[in-house]
């Protein structure tokens, strides 16, 4: 695997495959690597002749200075991991490498930027697009690959592209999950063994909501997985919602794709996940 720290060195490199004809896919990721990311770099190489993963810890995505501090940094077990996949490039540069020190940033992201995870995390996607932008001017790639359990992100990242008429193809891969269903992170980490347990109750009442769906109105159902959630020991739930799946705005039954969305604090955790109902 090639290791790239700064700009010049990747560019040079993905400029010479570019000449040779080869597609380029981007995986940009902020380290911690579990089979999540794994399963969207093996994507990637399906798709793409030249697989890159970026590995960034991004500061201006961060709203809370501690949670910054303790995320997970394991870049030697990374690197492990990435080379084992047969991924091709990795692309892990320091925080001077990315930005400048007064650098502005502001996107119209609409209704996005206030729904759902914008409301708890103000500013969270304005530094997600603000890093997006720059690795896909940076890497150029054909395709980036994301995770579906950042739905919310997806849909930011989706528009950003729309309004800055960015050539890159985007593809949502699906939510890999722990095999009693907790969805794969890299806070998991942080889970004790107890709030791991009462994590549970997020996934489980994902898919209660999404099997009840068609016998309860929407209403009923989002109260019932409140209830489920906010009686978990443990637990402190931020939202249920069950939304429109491109707009995110509350659905009702007509709406043509729907989504169901959770973020609760475990423990010291706060955790996302979501589960696609219809569409
Ligand atoms: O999903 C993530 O890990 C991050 O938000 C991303 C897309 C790598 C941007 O920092």
């Amino acid at each position: 695997m090639e290791k790239f720290t700064t700009k010049t060195q990747i560019q040079q490199y993905l400029s010479l495959a570019r000449a040779n004809g080869k597609t380029i896919g981007l995986v940009p990721t902020m380290g911690a690597l579990h089979a999540g990311h794994l399963s969207l770099i093996q994507q990637a190489q399906q798709q793409c002749d030249v697989v890159v993963c970026s590995i960034f810890v991004n500061p201006t995505q961060f709203t809370d200075p501690a949670d910054l501090e303790k995320y997970p940094r394991p870049i030697q077990e990374d690197i492990r991991k990435l080379e084992a996949i047969g991924c091709d490039v990795l692309f892990e540069p320091a925080v001077n490498e990315i930005y400048d020190n007064n650098e502005h940033w502001h996107l119209n992201i609409g209704t996005l930027e206030d729904l759902l995870e914008g409301k708890y995390r103000p500013g969270h996607y304005q530094g997600v697009t603000q890093v997006v932008y720059k690795f896909f001017t940076l890497i150029n790639p054909d395709v980036a690959f994301f995770g579906q359990k950042d739905y919310q992100q997806f849909l930011v990242i989706s528009r950003m592209v729309a309004l800055m008429d960015m050539p890159v193809k985007l593809i949502m891969c699906p939510i890999q999950r722990e095999a009693d269903g907790l969805a794969m992170s890299s806070r998991n980490i942080h889970l004790t063994p107890a709030d791991r347990q009462n994590a549970l109750v997020l996934s489980k009442t994902l898919n209660r909501i999404k099997s009840d769906f068609d016998i309860n109105n929407i209403a009923i159902l989002k109260q019932q997985a409140e209830a489920a959630i906010n009686n978990q020991p443990g637990t402190q739930l931020d939202y249920f919602e069950i939304a429109d799946g491109d707009t995110l705005l509350p659905a009702d039954k007509q709406s043509k794709k729907i989504v169901a969305l959770v973020a609760a604090k475990v423990g010291q955790t706060r955790l996302i996940d979501n589960v696609m109902i219809s569409g």
